[in-house]
């Protein structure tokens, strides 16, 4: 198959290592590969209960597999539990891929366990084909610092700081969240959306070749960029295809006058990542003035098109609308008794 005849913006029913088998070499700009874990989780077409050597075998399959089709300026995220996370870093080692960060990303609403501590956090290594050459656009990913948040200090960079490799701010998506699709062990929009315009362009292709909820296919449609997904069960699949239609359709997410869907949950997003309560966010016009930068820098990584600026008046007036609708997310830093309800 030529890069011409690449099936673009399709989520594909079948094995991974076929349909991988069948693309040409470096056409994925980013793959991000959410795995089973092999934990005994029940999947529709899947056995989570593979003997060790059985698991790494096939780990090594699919992981050269996506190498060969990962462009030379491409990376590669892949999430893993604490079993196997050991292993598959080795693999990415021997595969010829670099490790840039270790990430973990810890989440709440948790499982709870009977005689263990409680699993709270996944592995997601960050690599990248080529160690020099590769795309980060930091402009879209950045927070603000706790010198501007919590010390008002003059030397801190406007732009505000790269996070941690450390993720603590997307909680595990709960059967109420209103991101909640059908299909298994989805994860959370905001996390991929942090990935995906970190260390892609818009217009770039992301290939999934585990697409389960399809999280990653649909993020990647909603930042202008090409999607390619696959998953072994038709069903999923089915699913999957419906959840992207409905992201596309131009009544999804929230309607606020002024601002497009995208607008809207680019802006929520940012309000999970930089912690700050709306009261506090809103009565400080410095920190409503950084926060605008911050998004308008963002949706300039969202869209082929260059989007008009927002002004810090409509940011204000789109928070105060949220917090009144009670429409933001819950922040770690929520008083208990002032919390939203889960999205
Ligand atoms: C952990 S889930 C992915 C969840 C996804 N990241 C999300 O947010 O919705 C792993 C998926 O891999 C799929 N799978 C297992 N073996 C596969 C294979 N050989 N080829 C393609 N998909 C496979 C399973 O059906 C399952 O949907």
């Amino acid at each position: 198959m030529s890069t011409e005849q690449l099936p673009l913006d399709k989520i594909m029913a079948g094995d991974c290592l076929k349909i991988l088998a069948g693309l040409p070499d470096s056409c994925a700009d980013l793959i991000v590969a959410d795995p089973p874990y092999n934990i005994g989780y029940k999947y529709d077409r899947y056995n989570d209960s593979q003997k060790h050597e059985d698991y790494c075998a096939w780990s090594g399959q699919w992981m050269r597999a996506c190498q060969r089709v990962l462009a030379d300026t491409g990376s590669m995220y892949v999430a893993i539990g604490d079993d196997y996370a050991a292993e598959l870093r080795i693999i990415g080692r021997e595969i010829g891929l670099t490790l840039r960060n270790w990430l973990v990303w810890h989440y709440t609403f948790g499982q709870n366990t009977k005689n263990k501590f409680a699993r709270s956090h996944i592995h997601i290594f960050y690599f990248v084909a080529d160690p020099k050459e590769f795309t980060f656009n930091d402009d879209s990913v950045r927070i603000l610092s706790d010198r501007q948040k919590q010390y008002a200090d003059k030397r801190a960079n406007p732009a505000g700081k790269i996070p941690d490799d450390t993720w603590v701010v997307f909680p595990r998506v709960c059967g109420t969240f209103g991101e909640r699709a059908e299909g298994p062990n989805q994860l959370p929009e905001a996390l991929l959306a942090r990935i995906i315009r970190a260390s892609s362009n818009p217009g770039n292709l992301v290939l999934d070749p585990f697409c389960g909820a399809g999280t990653t296919a649909t993020v990647a449609a909603q930042l202008d960029r090409r999607y390619l997904s696959i998953d072994i069960s038709a069903e999923y699949v089915h699913k999957a295809r419906l959840r992207v239609a409905n992201t596309l359709k131009p009544t999804a997410g929230y309607k606020l006058d002024g601002l497009s869907p995208l607008e809207m949950t680019e802006l929520i997003r940012l309000y999970q990542e930089n912690e700050i309560p709306a009261g506090r966010l809103l009565a400080k016009p410095h920190f409503v003035a950084l926060f605008t930068e911050q998004l308008n820098r963002r949706l300039a990584k969202c869209s082929q098109t260059q989007p008009a600026a927002i002004s810090p008046e409509r940011i204000a007036l789109a928070l105060q609308c949220l917090a009144t609708k009670n429409l933001l997310p819950v922040l770690r830093t929520d008083q208990p008794s002032l919390r939203s309800r889960p999205r």
